[in-house]
């Protein structure tokens, strides 16, 4: 697993959203979202693994722990990237962290 540097400081990528906003971000040439919810802030891959449909158009759940894509309302856990409603395989799913010198993300 390796960190990489997002964002040199917190506050200004907090500013960057709204609650329940989706923002794409580009990591190593690979296209990600991160969504803020009220649960706190998740990173995805940026096409739902069903059919690749862009998850941007996709819906945060108003429980603030899930995406739901646009193109066949497939639900995927915004921690572990789990399908909920499907047996479609999962979202790869990264983990936002938050250091002194800035905003990292786990890549696996
Ligand atoms: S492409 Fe996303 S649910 Fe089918």
């Amino acid at each position: 697993m390796k960190e990489v540097k997002i964002y040199d400081d917190k506050h200004s990528f907090e500013a960057l959203f709204e609650e329940q906003a989706l923002r794409k971000f580009k990591v190593n040439e690979q296209k990600l979202l991160i969504a803020k919810t009220k649960e706190g802030f998740f990173a995805f891959e940026a096409l739902c693994p069903h059919q690749k449909h862009p998850l941007k158009q996709g819906q945060l759940h108003p429980n603030g722990q899930a995406i739901i894509c646009s193109l066949h309302g497939y639900q995927f856990n915004l921690r572990d990237g789990k399908a909920q409603n499907s047996k479609c395989q999962d979202l790869k799913t990264f983990q936002v962290g938050f250091h002194p010198d800035g905003v990292y993300l786990k890549l696996y």
